[in-house]
């Protein structure tokens, strides 16, 4: 095995640039993976890697694959996006004995690979799903404040990403989970179980501790999944600020959802929405803001902030932090969420604030 390899597969993508870009910065050259030796280059020439660093050319998902197998690295950070496609294949090639992580949002890859935990566990790998800004800036919060606690009655997660935006286009990888996560329609926790509900039927309209004024929409999403798995709570629910809360928007979303599940609609708006060109622009408010509202049986609540600055930064922080305890050794083996595997001290470690938990 090439024990001391991190490989970053979509290295030249917007976070896979970015997490290398982190590992270079603490003293460690990763592995560039991607399809084209060209854009790989010069992907490590900005880095600021030698001529000579290694990079590996490899045309999809099961030809990166082949080469994890083939080639063994200790950590594997999965940029390549279609998590739900991608995840078990690549985080099968890492086992025995390599660690995976991705930076997946939607409840499907979540799912799938939770699947793998015990393969994982007997082969002594740490495969972490979900290690971004939504995941990590809510369910650090969940882990904190139920600490030593009962399990809880019923939980809430509301993310508020402030992203300063790359000139450009969007890219299929960020069309496909923004299409897919709104064909998926509603999701939330009942009674225990994922149940669907209206997407965009839940709003809440909160202040955040700098004062503004923000709402959020009900979303299906990888910040639901990890927060009813840290917390145990049979009712759960997750907001996102990404969403329009307007009652126009609100009303259209069922529909929108239900035409973007056509198979050839779905393909179409992942194309069209791919191509979008985008003008560079600083992030919209200084802060990215990750909430969480927890209720107990008998009644208790509390209620807790995770600040941080761009949430893309985060998310690319919250990988390359994950990529190097997996490296250390310091994973558990098995299928988790970051903060389960790791601590939710990883959310600090990345760069984010606890802002003071008031009671509710
Ligand atoms: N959870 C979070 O907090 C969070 C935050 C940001 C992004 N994300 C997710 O992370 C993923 C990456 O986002 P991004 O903004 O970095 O996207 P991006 O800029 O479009 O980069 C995607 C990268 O993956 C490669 N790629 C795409 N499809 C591939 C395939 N089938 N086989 C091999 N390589 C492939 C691309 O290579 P080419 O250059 O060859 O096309 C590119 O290097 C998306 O799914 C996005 O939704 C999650």
């Amino acid at each position: 095995m090439a024990q001391d390899e991190i490989w970053i597969l979509g290295a030249t993508g917007r976070v896979g640039r970015a997490v290398a870009a982190q590992l270079a910065a603490a003293g460690v050259v990763p592995v560039l993976i991607g399809r084209d030796a060209g854009r790989l280059r010069a992907a490590a020439a900005d880095l600021g890697l030698d001529a000579d660093s290694k990079i590996v050319v490899a045309s999809g998902a099961e030809a990166m694959a082949a080469e994890i197998t083939r080639q063994r690295p200790a950590v594997v950070v999965n940029t390549i996006g279609d998590y739900a496609e991608t995840a078990v294949l690549l985080a099968r090639a890492c086992m025995p004995g390599g660690h995976y992580l991705d930076q997946a949002n939607d409840p499907a890859a979540f799912h799938r690979v939770f699947a793998l935990h015990d393969e994982a566990v007997a082969a002594g790998s740490t495969l972490v799903v979900g290690a971004g800004f939504g995941v990590v800036g809510t369910e650090a919060i969940v882990a904190r404040l139920c600490e030593n606690r009962p399990v809880p009655s019923r939980v809430r997660v509301d993310t508020f990403a402030s992203v300063a935006v790359e000139g450009g286009v969007l890219g299929p990888a960020l069309a496909a989970s923004i299409v897919d996560s709104l064909a998926m329609g509603g999701r939330r926790y009942d009674g225990g179980r994922l149940v669907e509900t209206r997407l965009g039927a839940e709003v809440q309209h909160l202040t955040l501790p700098d004062g503004e004024r923000m709402s959020s929409v009900g979303v299906p999403s990888g910040e639901l999944i990890a927060a009813h798995r840290v917390s145990g709570a049979p009712s759960v629910s997750a907001t996102s600020g990404l969403l329009p809360a307007s009652l126009a928007v609100r009303a259209a979303l069922p529909l929108l959802s239900a035409i973007l599940r056509i198979r050839r609609v779905r393909s179409f708006a992942i194309r069209r929405m791919a191509g979008i060109k985008t003008e560079a622009a600083p992030r919209p408010r200084a802060h990215t803001w990750g909430h969480a509202v927890i209720t107990w049986p008998d009644g208790t609540a509390r209620e807790g902030w995770l600040r941080a600055g761009d949430a893309m930064e985060f998310t690319s922080a919250v990988a390359a932090q994950t990529a190097l305890r997996l490296a250390a050794g310091k994973g558990r083996p098995g299928a988790h969420t970051p903060a389960a595997a790791l601590g939710p001290d990883l959310a600090t470690a990345a760069g984010a604030e606890f802002v003071d938990e008031v009671l509710a």
